[in-house]
């Protein structure tokens, strides 16, 4: 029995205990405080509006009455060091959009201001960017203007009571956010129907300075209020606003257990932004429909850099939607600078804002009948009624009159027939344009295209999928969709911990297989059965695809398999900094510098979670930066190390690659290519990923209060210090003097092939006769293979080394009697041979 092998065993089963220990308090505040609620079966929600009637009386005409829309934005990023874009867009949008869209109400999902540094290294909240945002709003948004906080409104945050966090005095929504513990609604009340809006801050409740603060999650008692606000009363639809993505989201689980996914069937959308458009045109369609909970989460772009808002409509039930850019043509690259090259565009004198010139946008457009079929609800919309209806509508947003539009629709690329009226009021600028939805009743999308054109010559267009028969059309997003539906904490928590685990296997496997002492013969022997296949692969002349992978796999085994014994301080080290990463902190950083006492500043990192006194904050960014550590800093120079453990001298058979060069002398050094790993510039490749692995924690400790504690008291540092000394110094490293190989030939013992070479070798030099390699060479060695007298013929050979006096052995000499068959197989003891010297 293995003894060292089962202690590491069960040191890796108390140290996962532990680790389980900390995921669980980590993790305390997702869960339900009823203690066991996991274990009751939930009670049932009461059902969110049942489909409603079919065959309902309601007909969409050239009517007002039933419609409303208002405006979401996002990302605005008020910036005092950044004049493109940032502020400057923010007071275009209040100036010159609001006043022409005139929305019910504008909601802005969070990222108000930007908060980073100058050079974007750090982050801390600077009043002068709220000052702006509360100003602007205050001297021009004559609608109600709801907003929360994004993640950069909570960089560097010790807490929401603390004197910095400026949303608190300068956001418009603080006191409801406050009131409703991080969630809050507002209704809008229709003649004919009631809508629900619900608001959720779900910033982390101590921000991390940047770069660890991206992910937002939901306490349990947030859940709770989540839960209250979307089901103590039905209606037609529920809206519900959040700065981050559900898949950037951690979701704890209400009191009565429910989940997230739970609460998501009864609302219809969930806006968002925080993913801007993401980059290289990934993030374009950031959208995505559940079918499950039959709701669509929508991801707009944001208002910093791209100008984007977004128009909502609902129209006697149906949700239309159009993302609208700023006339970024007609807006200057760069806003206006103070003297001391900050945007701060307030008035020194009266401290009022200073206005940009007013932008003229084209007109924008809203189809609210037909709506887009990628967009349905189908068991929250009555979309019959576009069957149903009379005239196909839609809203029209224009500084101009009606009457200076001029207002062009057509159907599947041919101009429809009957034209469009102005029939709306100062309320609703809504247009209307007889039609017979029957005509389009063929189970098929198609395409409605509406372009208007301002007296100025300005136009606008817009281009919708929609069908008559109810049914959805797939929203074809790419990578956006694939993104916004997937969960980022699961698929992060799940590379960490399958890495993890593989090394451990890799590690811990081995233990037992590899030999233990010199004289572990078994053991031994096993390592060489594997290369004497690996050799015995080498002879087949033309090599299949799987005989090449098996090739690899067996030669990984091997380097595996001989780690514990070859590179016991490796194993070591690596196999205790693997449990020390599951169960201890693995830094300690200013990771909150406006904090005033020392446990608001420093946090302790976990792997689970961040540390502040003695309160665990479960943001799932630990797990983003877990992963770049184990797979980038871990896996792979673990990786890379272990493929050292091996030469092509020790893996390569001798007798073989004589056969590839025909007719030539071959002295030994020639005869094997090396190993990638072992060419210099692949070292040198080496040494600049491990430079630039090291500079990322450099990095770390500019954003987190310098070398100490972030550099100083962090197992990352001393692990890359391990590291940089094993590939420098270590077996086969980059300064390790290279043993001369064309002294040294390995043979496995029991490969006849080698031996052969070997002896031929020997031959070659002591009687200095050339070898010639023909085709009878070739047969004899098949005829060797298949010979049953193999150790009888190594052995004569080796004897007459042996006489000869030039062959010195490592290890012990008793080559003849240590033979033993194996698995019916020749072979000769377990030992490579590099001793022939020459
Ligand atoms: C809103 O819901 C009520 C109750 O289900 C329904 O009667 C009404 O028609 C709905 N409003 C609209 C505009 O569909
Ligand atoms: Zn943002
Ligand atoms: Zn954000």
């Amino acid at each position: 029995m293995n003894k060292k092998g089962v202690l590491c065993v069960i040191i890796t089963i108390l140290c996962s205990l532990r680790a389980f220990q900390l995921y669980w308090s980590s993790t305390r505040e997702l869960r339900s405080t009823d203690g066991h609620s996991w274990l009751k079966k939930k009670t049932a929600l009461t059902e969110p509006i049942p489909n409603k009637l079919k065959n309902d009386s309601i007909v969409l005409g050239a009517e007002t009455n039933n419609i409303f829309y208002f405006l979401h934005a996002t990302d605005l990023h008020l910036s005092r060091f950044r004049p493109k874009g940032h502020t400057h867009h923010f007071l275009h949008f209040i100036q010159s959009i609001i006043p022409v869209v005139k929305p019910q109400f504008v909601v802005v999902t969070g990222d108000l201001t930007d908060a980073k540094d100058k050079k974007k290294v750090t982050s801390q909240q600077y009043v002068d960017e709220w000052e702006v945002y509360q100003k602007a709003i205050e001297e021009k948004v004559d609608v109600d203007w709801y907003d929360m906080r994004g993640n950069h409104d909570c960089f560097d945050l010790p807490s929401w009571q603390s004197r910095v966090n400026y949303y608190r005095t300068h956001g418009k929504s603080a006191g409801l956010v406050e009131q409703g513990k991080g969630v809050y609604s507002w209704q809008v009340n229709q003649p004919m129907g009631e809508y629900q809006f619900v608001a959720i801050d779900a910033c982390p409740k101590r921000g991390p300075s940047r770069p660890l603060n991206f992910f937002g999650y939901l306490t349990s008692k947030t859940m709770d209020q989540l839960e209250r606000a979307l089901t103590y009363k039905p209606f037609n639809h529920t809206f519900v606003f959040s700065h981050y993505p559900t898949s950037t989201m951690v979701f704890g689980v209400s009191n009565k257990g429910r989940t997230f996914r739970d609460l998501a069937s009864h609302y219809s959308i969930y806006f968002c932004g925080h993913l801007h458009k993401l980059i290289a045109g990934l993030g374009d369609v950031l959208k995505s429909y559940d079918p499950v909970t039959k709701s669509l989460e929508l991801e707009l772009g944001d208002m910093k850099e791209h100008g984007l808002y977004r128009v909502v409509a609902v129209d006697h039930d149906l949700i239309s939607f159009v993302d609208i850019q700023l006339p970024l043509k007609q807006i200057s690259k760069k806003g206006p600078v103070n003297s001391l090259g900050l945007v701060h565009p307030i008035h020194p004198e009266n401290s009022t804002v200073v206005w940009p010139a007013i932008i003229h946008p084209p007109p924008s457009i809203l189809i609210t009948n037909p709506k887009d079929a990628r967009y349905s609800i189908p068991s929250k919309e009555p979309l019959w009624r576009i069957r149903q209806s009379t005239h196909i509508r839609f809203l029209v947003f224009s500084e101009h009159s009606a009457e200076h539009l001029a207002v062009k629709i057509s159907i599947d690329g041919k101009l429809h027939p009957d034209q469009a009226t102005f029939v709306g009021d100062t309320k609703n600028p809504l247009w209307a344009a007889p039609w017979d939805p029957s005509l389009y009743e063929d189970r098929n999308p198609h395409k409605l295209s509406i372009k208007v054109t301002a007296a100025d010559g300005k136009v606008g267009t817009s281009h919708i999928v929609f069908r008559v028969d109810t049914n959805r059309i797939k929203i074809k997003g790419g990578s956006g969709e694939f993104i916004i539906k997937s969960k980022m904490s699961t698929v992060l928590i799940c590379i960490s911990l399958f890495t993890i685990s593989s090394m451990l296997c890799l590690l811990l496997i081995p233990k037992f297989y590899a030999p233990q002492s010199e004289n572990d013969i078994k053991s031994k022997a096993r390592l060489n059965r594997l290369l004497l296949r690996i050799h015995s692969i080498d002879q087949v002349t033309v090599k299949s695809r799987y005989l090449r992978l098996q090739k690899q796999i067996l030669i990984w085994s091997l380097r595996f398999l001989q780690l514990p014994q070859d590179q016991t301080i490796v194993w070591h080290i690596t196999f205790i900094y693997i449990l020390a990463l599951l169960t201890l902190p693995w830094f300690r950083a200013d990771f909150i510098p406006s904090g005033e006492t020392s446990a608001e500043r420093f946090g302790v990192f976990y792997m689970w979670g961040m540390v502040f006194g003695n309160e665990w904050v479960p943001i799932a960014d630990t797990w983003l930066f877990a992963t770049e550590q184990i797979v980038f800093d871990i896996f792979v120079f673990f990786f890379l190390v272990v493929w050292r453990g091996t030469d092509a001298s020790d893996l390569t058979c001798r007798g073989v690659m004589q056969h590839d060069i025909k007719g030539t002398i071959n002295t030994p050094n020639k005869l094997f290519r090396r190993q990638l790993n072992e060419m210099a510039w692949f070292k040198g490749l080496e040494i600049v990923y491990w430079l630039w692995r090291s500079s990322e924690l450099v990095a770390l400790s500019s954003f987190y209060g310098g070398i100490w504690p972030t550099l100083v008291q962090n197992i990352l540092v001393y692990w890359m210090v391990f590291v940089g000394c094993v590939l420098g110094w270590g077996k086969n490293g980059v300064f390790t003097k290279k043993k001369p190989r064309n002294r040294y030939i390995s043979v496995v013992e029991g490969c006849i092939s080698c031996q052969q070479q070997q002896q031929e070798v020997y031959e070659n030099k002591i009687t200095e006769i050339s070898l010639i390699h023909d085709e009878k060479k070739a047969e004899q060695h098949t005829q060797y293979n298949s010979s049953t007298s193999i150790t009888a013929t190594t052995l004569t050979q080796e004897e007459e080394q042996q006489k000869v006096g030039f062959i010195s052995l490592s290890g012990s000499s008793s080559s003849c009697n240590s033979s033993t068959p194996f698995d019916g197989s020749p072979y000769i003891k377990s030992r490579k041979r590099h001793a022939l010297k020459l």
